[in-house]
């Protein structure tokens, strides 16, 4: 049982002062429903106080009424009033925490992107699809008749010896790293039925030194033809329609006499563009002729009824020629500075 208690101006006065000091301290919900328990509740001060009016002689029974009447009305408007601070607070302080900020950038992820020599051999691919052609691929070890017999290199010609080719162990298998695109033209002849279309990009081998000119491992692609009255007139038209939709209207193609085994006529292949960093000037692109009669005797196609025109260039060169890239060995470094400069986000 708790100590009768006195109803005063004190004892109230002094029970509503620990009752508005409690609310103003307390800092959340939590803490206001729990001062509400100990100053407003059934066992509080004031309640307890109130109980006592039963006992008061009836001729004070009024004024002390009002007193701690009064007394309760002030803590409990001071409660309301601190409850709704704290509500508002509350919810302020939940919508900040939930808050998105629109404008914040997004975080990217970063899946990494195609190298710009892949890029631009599948654009060399598509200039030709886009007429037609397909595309063929073969092997990277090769036999070394596909990279040298079936193409008419004599048993002793200087490319097949070891300074530019890569022979495969053992000997016995007569395997190499394919040193050009071109046995995939015998590949594809023996594939397929007159007539024969076809483009062949891949990678090739040649034991180069490694600098800004050479790569021993680089790309080509290689262009094949084969069909009744093709002449060096087609082969000339095609390489000026595929230039042009490389580089643009004013890229302009030159042949020039050369040799090679596998085809008679051969001729270097020069390209000229105004935009070169040089200045306009011819520059040495790669290789092409008529394919020679031994290749496609070799594939069983009868020269004397079909022709063939073929092809073959370094896509290394052009990305050289088409962007202004001195040193190649930027091209197969790895360094994903040299892709940024393409503008791709790595
Ligand atoms: N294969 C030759 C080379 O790599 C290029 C070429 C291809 C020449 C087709 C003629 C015809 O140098």
């Amino acid at each position: 049982m708790s100590e009768p208690r006195e109803i005063t101006e004190q004892s109230v006065e002094s029970a509503v002062a620990a009752a508005l000091a409690a609310i103003a301290s307390a800092g959340d919900s939590a803490a206001l429903k729990a001062v509400r328990a100990e100053h407003t509740g059934e066992k509080s001060e004031l309640a307890q106080l109130n109980a006592e009016l039963r006992n008061v002689p009836n001729d004070q029974k009024a004024a002390l009424g009002k007193l701690v009447g009064g007394a309760r009305g002030r803590v409990n408007q001071a409660f309301a009033a601190r409850e709704h601070e704290i509500v508002a607070a509350e919810a302020a302080a939940a919508l900040e925490a939930e808050a998105v900020d629109v404008t914040a950038l997004p975080s990217r992820y970063t899946a990494g992107s195609r190298h710009p020599l892949a890029l631009l051999e599948d654009r060399v691919c598509d200039v030709f699809t886009g007429m037609g052609w397909e595309i063929a691929e073969g092997p990277e070890v090769e036999s070394e008749w596909f990279n040298f017999d079936a193409l008419n290199f004599d048993a002793d010609h200087p490319a097949r010896a070891m300074q530019d080719t890569f022979f495969v162990d053992p000997p016995e298998a007569h395997l190499v790293m394919r040193t050009h695109t071109s046995p995939v033209q015998v590949r594809s002849m023996l594939d397929r039925e007159v007539p024969i279309y076809v483009l062949a990009p891949g990678r090739v081998y040649r034991t180069d030194e490694f600098d800004a000119t050479h790569l021993p491992v680089f790309m080509q692609f290689e262009g094949l033809a084969v069909d009744k009255g093709l002449t060096m007139a087609h082969l000339k038209g095609t390489l000026d329609h595929f230039v042009k939709s490389i580089f643009g209207d004013e890229a302009k193609v030159r042949l020039r006499p050369s040799y090679f085994p596998f085809t008679e006529p051969s001729a270097e292949l020069d390209f000229w563009h105004p935009t070169f960093k040089t200045g306009p000037r011819w520059i040495e692109w790669g290789g092409c002729g008529m394919v020679h009669p031994n290749v496609l005797r070799s594939a069983g196609i009868d020269p004397e009824v079909y022709t063939g025109f073929a092809f073959g260039m370094g896509i290394e060169r052009g990305l050289m020629l088409r962007n202004g890239v001195q040193d190649m060995r930027e091209m197969v470094e790895g360094d994903i500075r040299f892709s940024q400069q393409f503008g791709m986000v790595v």
